[in-house]
């Protein structure tokens, strides 16, 4: 079996084969909040399915296209929709694409997903900067024998979410007048959502929001020194806040509801970050 850096670098290459856009930045979009991929001026888009390697989903939502072009003038690759571990999908899987991004030359990545609220303080509709993680997934990205061409074997995790790229994201968020609050991501396997005593229980451990993405993207990122700005976007409550049961069509439906401000906070965000 070809080893995972060869696989990525052969999907970089065809990557390059198709434009000359070299990319700086990364951006993978999260469950309704896809439609930031129309701001891309110039785009190239090609399906996750037609590239080498790329993982593709089964969830409604996820549509599975990277597009590359440039926004506010900065080169950047964006995927529209990731794969989950809870498809079954191993986590090399999963984090492939980031790893193809870091091989283009990205040297950030904005991550965003639809996340469940802990914090009674958010309400359906928040934008949520993650200032850190708890993985409770029951794996970690970087498992198995460490290739040095990513980056070594173990890895500082205690600025895995850029304190300058979140100074930058509340600075935008209020010139805007949108309001940004700052917590701290749980990520379990799913894909069931959770019972309210494990909401309970992860309210406790110090976490704000809840889902089922991200910690994976962010633990490659920086295992390869690309720096990470998170959001979130609370499309609900999470198990017990409310009176009422979770579901799917909820995720999507918030994420049109915020898409405006989404992408004009993000649209700001992308020159800024490239200069820093
Ligand atoms: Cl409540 N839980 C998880 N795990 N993921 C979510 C969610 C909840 N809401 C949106 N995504």
């Amino acid at each position: 079996m070809t080893d995972q850096y060869t696989q990525a670098t052969a999907t970089a290459d065809s990557i390059r084969a198709l434009t000359p856009i070299a990319p700086r930045l990364g951006i993978i979009l999260g469950s309704g909040l896809g439609n930031f991929a129309s701001q891309v001026e110039n785009a190239v888009i090609v399906p996750y399915s037609d590239i080498p390697y790329f993982p593709h989903s089964t969830v409604e939502g996820h549509s599975g296209k990277l597009v590359l072009g440039h926004v506010a003038g900065v080169p950047v690759a964006v995927m529209q929709g990731r794969v989950h571990a809870y498809e079954g999908y191993p986590l090399s899987e999963v984090t492939f694409p980031t790893r193809v991004l870091g091989l283009l030359g990205c040297k950030s990545l904005i991550v965003t997903n639809a996340a469940g609220a802990i914090n009674t303080k958010y309400k359906q509709g928040d934008l949520v900067v993650i200032s850190d993680h708890i993985n409770l997934t029951g794996s970690n990205a970087a498992l198995g024998p460490n290739d040095p061409k990513f980056g070594p074997r173990f890895f500082d995790m205690t600025t895995a979410y850029s304190a300058k790229l979140r100074a930058l994201a509340h600075a935008e968020a209020a010139k805007q007048k949108i309001a940004l609050a700052e917590g701290v991501y749980l990520a379990v396997l799913g894909p069931s959502y959770e019972t309210p005593a494990e909401i309970r229980a992860f309210r406790i451990l110090g976490a704000d929001l809840v889902g089922m993405s991200t910690v994976h993207e962010v633990i490659v990122a920086r295992h390869m020194g690309i720096e990470v700005l998170g959001l979130s976007l609370v499309t609900n409550m999470a198990a017990g806040v409310l009176n009422e049961a979770i579901n799917h069509e909820e995720v999507m439906e918030t994420g049109r509801r915020v898409e405006h401000q989404f992408t004009s906070l993000l649209t700001a965000l992308i020159p800024q970050i490239d200069i820093t």
